[in-house]
């Protein structure tokens, strides 16, 4: 610890859609934190949720027609965004992607600390967060980025293999879902799309957390919806002295990630995965650990080759309660905060 605090950490989330009504779960769970409220636009099916959970509810915004509209509609608006900041430690920006400049300068104007997430840019803050790569960078700071879903799950993944290497050259193709099981309004429905950005975004976003891994992507999306799958080959460095069972074994102990056999466990596919993660029980059916296929790891050479798949909904959700604690000062040691935010999540969940 790096210093005792007496009271919880008093927790904001603005927009509490996907990403949001995650964190928002994930934060009550936690018994140094205290959720002070989650906002939506205006009244929807959504605000169901917080109420049912207890959560105070807030309006995104601070005119008073658009806070009466919650009251018109039965629900009870305990104010606007000012009035949430105005007791709030952290604020966690659940906001659709790039919406964040306005809504950072109300976090700053309210003193607040902020995180936003991965569909905001680096620029935004000049920083990005994931508790395996540079929790200790983020101590005290008064914001932050909580890199995107497949940013947290390259990260899981290489962090451990460039510790052990001292250096990783990576290549990479993200094979992406093409919306959110809840999204209607995005495609493609019956084609595959290339990012023809290239390199994309994904690989030197890993850059931003761990500037030493020398990475490049290309990406695809694909018509579905459930995870993405990465296809990454990495090239370790001479004298390394890994093994394919040697390097399945340090993902094996590496917090948040699965390495279970395809063939032997018949999860071969993404669905499977998926079923695999509603059977363990967490709401939604959310996987927050990156899924290894052990049967597709192949170290040829100095060359390895693997495959994961990531639940894109919910790999980023337990990094933002560990970046909630880097921010503050209240815990310094990654695997520590890992350690605790996943109990508690298990014990929230009785798993
Ligand atoms: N979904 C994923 O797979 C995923 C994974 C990792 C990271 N992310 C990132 O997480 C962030 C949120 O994504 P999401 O998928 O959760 O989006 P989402 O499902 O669309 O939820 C965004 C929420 O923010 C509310 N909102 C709209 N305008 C706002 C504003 N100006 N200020 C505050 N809230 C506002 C929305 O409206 P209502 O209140 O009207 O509902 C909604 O509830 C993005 O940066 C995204 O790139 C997403």
């Amino acid at each position: 610890m790096c210093g005792q605090r007496m009271s919880k950490i008093k927790v904001a989330i603005n927009g509490f859609g996907t990403i949001g009504k995650r964190v928002a779960d994930a934060v009550d769970a936690q018994d140094d934190m205290e959720l002070v409220g989650v906002t939506k636009t205006g009244p929807s099916f959504g605000c169901d949720l917080a109420v049912k959970k207890g959560f105070p509810l807030y309006c995104t915004f601070d005119e008073p027609d658009r806070i009466a509209r919650f009251a018109d509609q039965g629900y009870v608006c305990s104010g606007g965004l000012s009035d949430l900041l105005a007791i709030t430690d952290v604020v966690v920006d659940c906001s659709p992607g790039k919406t964040g400049a306005e809504n950072l300068a109300k976090y700053q104007a309210a003193g607040v600390k902020y995180m936003f997430q991965g569909g905001e840019k680096h620029t935004l803050t000049g920083r990005s967060y994931t508790s395996s790569a540079n929790h200790a960078e983020n101590l005290n700071v008064e914001g932050t980025r909580v890199v995107s879903c497949n940013t947290t799950g390259l990260s899981r993944t290489l962090v451990p293999l460039y510790d052990h290497c001292g250096s990783l050259k990576v290549e990479c193709t993200m094979i992406r879902r093409a919306a959110d099981p809840g999204d209607s309004g995005k495609g493609p429905i019956n084609a595959i799309k290339p990012v023809l950005k290239v390199p994309s975004h994904h690989g030197p976003d890993v850059m931003t957390v761990k500037p030493e891994i020398e990475i490049n992507s290309l990406a695809v999306a694909v018509p579905t919806t459930i995870m993405h799958t990465h296809a990454i080959t990495a090239d370790l460095p001479p004298g390394h002295g890994l093994t394919t069972e040697s390097i399945l074994d340090m993902w094996r102990e590496t917090p948040r990630v699965i390495v279970m056999h395809g063939a032997d466990n018949r999860i071969t596919t993404t669905a499977e995965v998926m079923e695999m993660a509603r059977d363990i029980g967490r709401k939604w059916g959310d996987l927050h650990e990156i899924f290894v296929w052990e049967d597709g790891v192949s170290l040829q050479g100095d060359r390895l080759y693997y495959f994961q798949a990531i639940h894109q909904e919910s790999d980023v959700i337990p990094e933002n309660v560990d970046c909630i604690r880097a921010l503050m000062g209240t815990e310094s040691d990654w695997q520590t905060s890992v350690a605790k935010t996943d109990a508690a999540i298990d014990i929230y969940y009785n798993l």
